[in-house]
């Protein structure tokens, strides 16, 4: 399981001065003020002083991909405890690497993108995910003692975001993709434990992170609608890529091979059966609504993502989000002690 500690990649992308640093985009300035006034110490205001349950967060057996599986039924509890263990570790691995994703791709919007509202905001969402990386690490390191490697769906889906030069490409792979899912996946974990620590992170990152995707929606506005057919035809090729490496990003192949248990049928299982299938609906229910709304749910994207079984949730209003964002910013009670 080992991994480089560093490992570069080459990348290419227009950098823009904005030498008229008046307000031109009203929306981004107004998410730059919230964005400020909302700002959080993953040090300071998280109940770091908890002690979470040695065997792990406390998440429902259904957690597990290969939950309700021959397999599963054939482990004592024991190993069933000790897969749930792993796959927890895993789960929040991969949020760990998916913020180092995100804190990259969001420094590149700051050089690219092309007015000062966007750069500024670009700027706090910067820090925001310096807060993200730096709480998961800490836990993961802290509580659970176990981190795992990032999983190769997640890590390809990564390098396509950070190496296409295109600022749009950037906001649509990180923003609307990848911090969509986010979005989501972290709303099933708040709903699903009740580990005070990690719901109270949880909770934190799920503010910042109803911004971010509030960025990326913003800065697209109109950009798919008015572009030519060819350039949006790598825009659709893009989501459908893109949603394929999603929905295969909790197999947690990773798992498997570490426990010894046999990865094919485990990951053919996870893909199969009815739980996670609704599972990874609800995933892509901030992702789908978003979509549409900026006009990519075309009929090219549709039909795939039927396909791929996550195209529910179409008709859910992409505003209820936005609403997020009007939330008091988290209370955090008695947690810095
Ligand atoms: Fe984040
Ligand atoms: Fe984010």
């Amino acid at each position: 399981m080992s991994q480089p500690t560093i490992e570069t990649l080459r990348t290419t992308m227009e950098l823009a001065y904005t030498w008229d640093y008046t307000s031109q985009v009203r929306s981004l300035r107004d998410l730059y003020t919230k964005s400020k006034d909302l700002q959080w110490d993953g040090a300071k205001d998280l109940p770091w002083h908890l002690d979470v349950d040695p065997e792990g967060p406390r998440f429902p057996d259904a957690v597990v991909p290969i939950y309700g599986s021959d397999i599963w039924h054939r482990m004592t509890r024991a190993e069933q405890r000790r897969t749930k263990i792993e796959v927890s570790s895993w789960m929040l691995s991969q949020f760990l690497h998916g913020e180092q994703g995100a804190l990259l791709a969001t420094s590149q919007l700051v050089t690219c993108v092309t007015t000062p509202d966007a750069k500024l905001y670009a700027a706090t969402q910067v820090m925001d995910e310096a807060r993200h990386v730096e709480v998961y690490e800490r836990y993961l390191r802290e509580k659970m003692n176990l981190t795992y490697p990032v999983t190769p769906t997640l890590k390809s889906l990564l390098d396509v975001i950070l190496t296409d030069g295109r600022w749009d490409m950037k906001y649509l792979g990180m923003q609307i993709m990848v911090e969509g899912l986010a979005l989501a996946a972290f709303g099933v974990i708040r709903a699903t434990t009740d580990e005070p620590l990690i719901r109270e992170l949880t909770a934190a990152v799920i503010r910042d992170e109803a911004r971010h995707v509030a960025f990326g929606v913003l800065s697209l506005d109109n950009v798919f609608r008015e572009m030519p057919a060819n350039e949006l035809r790598d825009r659709e090729d893009f989501v459908i890529e893109s949603s394929r490496l999603m929905r295969d990003r909790f197999l947690a192949p990773e798992v498997w091979a570490k426990m010894g248990l046999p990865v094919e049928e485990c990951c053919a299982y996870a893909l199969e059966c009815p739980l996670m299938q609704q599972f990874r609906c609800m995933l892509f229910s901030k992702i789908v609504p978003n979509l549409k709304r900026l006009g990519l749910l075309t009929d090219r994207v549709r039909p795939a993502l039927q396909a791929l079984g996550v195209l529910e949730f179409e008709h859910v209003d992409p505003d209820l989000e936005l609403s997020l964002l009007s939330e008091a910013p988290p209370a955090f009670a008695d947690a810095a002690e």
